[in-house]
């Protein structure tokens, strides 16, 4: 007798409904774009713009699905005269099928098509990426952790990733959902009464229930029965809190560098009281990142960029946190600066106001920091 495993069931789940659902003949009209692995953000985000696309370049994509990450990607390549290849990876051969014919429409060639698991890649000996993209898929893995080391061991020292998994907060309702939807049409029923009957339980739903009372959730609604299936009867399917992010990151040895879209993940976007807005810029990314997804409550994934845990690729204003520690509302910028002498080691002058400069326009931007003249 075999034992049919949670892949198995994922595998079983997009063979029938491969998501998101895509129609091939729309290459003739347009290039699906977005978040992440467009390579101008991934140049920006993992590389600090100083990426060479005369050089040849290896991106993976894993859990390629009917193919957006992987078409974008080959496409701009293409379009850049970057030399160099996507590699497509999925457990479904349907969702592979629909992708390779949006690349067979585009007259793509620089495209290697994979079927298999991720969690295989450390054996599978196809080299190493310069970037990976993985989107919607390390959540529905028994063992997200164990997924995210599979991708790691086959990055680049100097690579990256774009990662996207569902949010915890913004998510509220649905596994409750899950739950009685386990019990109403377990995976034994056929998937066309599956369906019929989580229809039949949003169509009843008291007013009080959150699922009815999330309105951010809407899968089931724009994505038809593929958005339906994935959203409520989802054989294996967990959702992520900004720290628990961080937490599986560093089990793999990566860091975030960036959640996106940034100002999302800043907890001076949704307060407008200026000391808690003060106080909480001056977390570290991960920690303000935390803070804001409580605060605004509607994040329903986290798309976030990580590289190796030891590399800094991206230029940020170091200083930052040290400056705002700083400012009371009486020091001038350069009695900032010779407290922050005092404290230790600092940048020459002109480097410390380029960062001051730049923490000035972002927090003003936002309306947290007025500049007035000591008299
Ligand atoms: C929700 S779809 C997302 C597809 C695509 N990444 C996107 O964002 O449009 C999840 C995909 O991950 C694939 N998948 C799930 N577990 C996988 C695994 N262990 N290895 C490879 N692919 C997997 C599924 O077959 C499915 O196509």
């Amino acid at each position: 007798m075999t034992v049919r495993s949670p892949l198995d069931d994922v595998r079983a789940h997009y063979e029938a409904l491969p998501y998101p659902p895509r129609d091939p003949r729309d290459e003739a009209i347009r290039l699906i774009t977005g978040t992440p692995s467009h390579l101008l953000e991934v140049n920006h985000y993992l590389f600090s713009g100083r990426l060479n696309f005369m050089r040849p370049f290896r991106a993976l994509v894993a859990g390629g699905g009917t193919g957006d990450a992987c078409i974008m990607i080959a496409q701009q390549m293409v379009d850049r005269r970057c030399p160099g290849e996507v590699v497509y990876l999925d457990l479904s051969m349907s969702s592979r099928q629909i992708c390779e014919a949006r690349a067979k429409a585009r007259g793509l060639r620089n495209i290697q098509f994979l079927t298999g698991s991720l969690l295989d890649l450390p054996a599978m000996a196809i080299g190493q990426f310069d970037y990976i993209d993985c989107t919607g898929v390390l959540h529905h893995l028994p063992d997200p952790t164990a997924g995210l080391a599979a991708l790691a061991s086959v990055l680049e020292p100097d690579g990256g990733l774009g990662v996207m998994l569902y949010g915890d907060y913004g998510r509220s309702g649905v596994y409750p959902m899950q739950e009685m939807l386990r019990t109403l049409a377990p995976p034994s029923m056929a998937l066309d009464d599956r369906l019929a009957m989580a229809k039949r339980l949003i169509r009843f739903l008291p007013t009080t229930n959150l699922f009815r009372r999330n309105p951010y959730l809407n899968d089931h609604v724009t994505g038809g029965d593929a958005g339906l299936y994935d959203l409520l009867l989802h054989s294996c399917d967990r959702a992520f809190t900004v720290p628990e992010i961080g937490a599986m990151a560093a089990a793999c040895g990566l860091r975030v560098v960036a959640f996106l879209e940034p100002v999302r993940y800043e907890p001076a976007t949704y307060m407008s009281d200026p000391i808690i807005a003060r106080q909480t810029s001056s977390l570290p990314l991960l920690e303000r990142a935390a803070f804001a997804e409580c605060l605004a409550g509607n994040l329903r994934s986290h798309v976030f960029y990580a590289t190796r845990a030891g590399f800094d690729t991206v230029a940020r204003p170091g200083l930052a946190p040290r400056i705002i520690a700083q400012i009371d509302g009486r020091k001038t910028v350069a009695e900032i600066y010779t407290s922050l002498g005092a404290q230790g080691s600092l940048p020459q002058w002109e480097d410390f106001y380029a960062q001051f400069e730049d923490l000035y326009v972002k927090l003003n931007g936002v309306n947290h920091l007025l500049l007035r003249f000591r008299t």
